[in-house]
């Protein structure tokens, strides 16, 4: 059994304690590779910014479990080498057994996500729960979740269907004991959130998604007040990025993500918790295209993974600052 506790991690209820009190969000940016590490912890160390690194059982299969485990530990120590020592949490993005979450813990996750809102919502209650009931025995922080969060492919009936029911949270909560709760108000996986015949377009022509489900959170946010809540789906799709794409032999089409105005908005909010991932994607291989474009001859990957890891830095900064409000609260 690795403690999370023995590699310098925290678990997630102070974070979000300071988070509600404070008006801001912790950002939570998954990562599966060095680079996105030393872009996250460069970042949020500049920032003054606690962070949650985020690794999904897909990330796990890809770096392997072993591995991420000490690049975890060694992100704990690169930001003490960089001059301010920020609070990190290693949380598990998406667990869906209880076995998953079970090994994760034990491999030194200070914080893990049970993912039961695809089963019925007892199945979901009763999978919650021995999560919970395992993790807390660790002083393990455990998310849950309620609702669905929609796909691009879902029709609008089936969206709206899917947002998370408010009558069903304060006896969610009751039964499974969780730290924190996922709810789906709008947002969803992808750079393609939402369908450009959703949208509208501004006096620029540029397309304007629809309202995230405000009325929603703030009826969650009355039934149970003071509750960490937190935002899957949450990447903005930066245009720039986008463009950057398409113009050195992408083809991204229709991408479009959540407006920067409207997640500055839930941070404020009782969302203690914003995902991201997307956005991350994007910006490294916004870069790395754009520089295999320019210097077709260059194989050196630190000539190209540099640069991409640059890129990852300033937007999660840009974040941190700008849309989640988590600077300078470490
Ligand atoms: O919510 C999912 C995250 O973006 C992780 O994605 O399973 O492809 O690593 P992944
Ligand atoms: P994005 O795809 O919007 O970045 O969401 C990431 C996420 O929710 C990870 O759990
Ligand atoms: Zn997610």
């Amino acid at each position: 059994m690795t403690k999370y506790k023995d590699l310098g991690l925290v678990n997630t209820k102070e974070l979000f304690k300071k988070a509600m009190k404070g008006g801001y969000a912790i950002p939570a940016y998954n990562f599966n590779n060095m680079e996105q590490l030393q872009a996250i912890i460069q970042a949020c160390v500049e920032t003054k910014s606690p962070v949650i690194l985020q690794v999904s059982s897909g990330a796990r299969k890809y770096a392997n479990k072993t591995l991420l485990r000490y690049m975890a530990q060694g992100a704990v120590e690169f930001a003490k080498e960089l001059g301010y020592p920020i609070p990190v949490a290693l949380h598990l993005d998406h667990g869906d057994t209880f076995e998953l979450c079970k090994d994760c813990i034990e491999n030194g996750f200070s914080s893990v996500m049970i993912d039961g809102s695809h089963h019925k919502y007892e199945e979901n209650i009763a999978l919650t729960k021995k999560v919970v009931d395992y993790a807390h025995q660790h002083d393990v922080t455990v998310e849950g979740e309620l609702g669905v969060l929609a796909g691009v492919e879902d029709d609008v009936q089936a969206e709206t269907s899917n947002y998370t029911k408010p009558e069903e949270v304060e006896d969610f909560l009751s039964k499974t004991g969780v730290d924190s709760l996922a709810i789906s108000i709008g947002t969803s996986h992808g750079a393609n959130k939402f369908k450009p015949e959703q949208c509208t377009r501004n006096a620029d022509g540029v397309l304007v998604p629809p309202m995230l489900r405000f009325d929603i959170l703030e009826e969650i946010e009355k039934r149970i007040p003071g509750f960490p809540i937190v935002l899957h789906g949450s990447s903005s799709v930066p245009m720039d990025k986008v463009k950057i794409i398409n113009e050195n032999g992408g083809a991204l089409k229709d991408a479009i993500g959540i407006p920067e105005d409207q997640l500055r908005k839930a941070a404020k909010s009782a969302v203690c918790k914003i995902n991201i991932d997307s956005d991350g994607r994007l910006a490294m291989t916004a870069a790395i295209r754009k520089y295999f474009k320019e210097k077709p001859s260059e194989f050196d990957p630190r000539k190209y993974l540099g640069p991409a890891r640059d890129m990852l830095k300033e937007l999660y900064k840009h974040k941190n600052v700008n849309v989640l409000g988590s600077a300078n609260q470490a």
